[in-house]
């Protein structure tokens, strides 16, 4: 077949062709999007058919945009405040204004939840530079869009392997500061950790400096309790600040008066510190918190999930999944 018969036997199609073709290919391969917002309609849709971003928004063919990641578990929706507090400061990095204020924002998440009309979900919050070229320059933008996408939940790992994670250290090279800071739509580093996580059969997977101190996995933050029984969260700014690995810095407070932990630090934390630690924590949204309990195939401390994960992981999910000052009730 010569190019000018393959092209030849490429139909233009009309819209309504066009997503029918669309709705059938969702068919094929379900969607796990159960609604959208978009600022360029105004409003949501609950048709994976329809759920679409504009081809020239720089977000598609750049990354350019900002997003945050937010559970609602049983008709809560947790820690809203951090998760916007942080997409302002993303958004703040890379120059971008958001068209909505927080507030504006916190009501269109909620009637998004809402629409979906499921208790346990999560949430993204994407702001993008918008449409506008197919060039790399913002100012070619004349407006910031929104979409909100609320999408089905997967059952966090300690509730499906409840023996505890195996966790590696990645090759892939970390990310410079700045970027590294923000919770940006350029996530190729963060996927490739993720791919390289699931090709060696890990549960999960660290970045390492050049110099061998322990950064983040590509959506989550990691922790230790090291031999003196101090909680060491890792001093970098070559990782986001995780809104989960926050919670549960301040609920250690509680096992430092008590006197289960001895206290809490951030500093660097060295390749050699984590595989000596007493034990291992990762957090983040989707996976609330996990107990590491091997490395490299070697034991963490007793090889399975220790005193401090127990507690930590109880309060936790008592204040994600129980009522509690920190959940944003839907009210479906
Ligand atoms: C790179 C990165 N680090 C850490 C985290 C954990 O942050 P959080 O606890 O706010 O989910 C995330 C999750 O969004 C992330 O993308």
């Amino acid at each position: 077949m010569n190019a000018q018969t393959s092209t030849r036997s490429i139909p233009t199609l009309s819209r309504e062709t066009w997503l029918e073709q669309v709705r059938r290919h969702r068919e094929a391969v379900p969607s796990p999007c159960l609604a959208m917002f978009s600022s360029i309609t105004g409003g949501i849709t609950c048709d994976p058919t329809l759920m679409q971003v504009p081809v020239d928004d720089h977000l598609v063919h750049r990354g350019d945009g900002v997003f945050e990641t937010l559970k609602c578990a049983t008709g809560g929706i947790y820690n809203l405040d951090a998760h916007l507090d942080r997409l302002s400061v993303s958004a703040l990095g890379i120059g971008l204004q958001s068209q909505y204020s927080a507030a504006t924002l916190k009501e269109l998440i909620i009637a998004t939840v809402r629409a979906a009309g499921q208790p346990t979900i999560l949430i993204r919050v994407l702001l993008s530079r918008g449409p506008g070229s197919m060039g790399v320059n913002p100012h070619d933008c004349p407006s910031a869009e929104t979409y909100i996408i609320v999408s089905t939940a997967a059952t966090p790992f300690m509730e499906k392997q409840p023996g505890g994670a195996h966790l590696g250290f990645s090759q892939v090279p970390p990310k410079p500061f700045p970027f590294s800071a923000l919770k940006h739509c350029n996530y190729l580093p963060n996927a490739m950790m993720a791919k390289e996580s699931t090709d060696r059969g890990l549960d999960f997977i660290v970045g390492l400096t050049p110099d061998g101190n322990v950064l983040e996995g590509p959506t989550e933050n990691v922790a230790c309790v090291d031999p003196d029984g101090y909680l060491i969260a890792p001093e970098s700014n070559q990782i986001l600040a995780g809104t989960t690995l926050e919670r549960v810095t301040v609920l250690a407070g509680d096992l430092v008066r008590n006197g289960s932990l001895q206290g809490i630090r951030q500093e660097l934390i060295s390749k050699e510190q984590l595989m000596a630690a007493q034990e291992v924590l990762i957090s983040g949204t989707s996976h609330d918190l996990v107990a590491v309990t091997r490395i490299d195939n070697q034991p963490v401390g007793s090889g399975t999930p220790g005193s401090a994960y127990k507690a930590l992981s109880q309060a936790l999910r008592a204040e994600i999944y129980q009522p509690s000052p920190l959940r944003t009730d839907v009210h479906f």
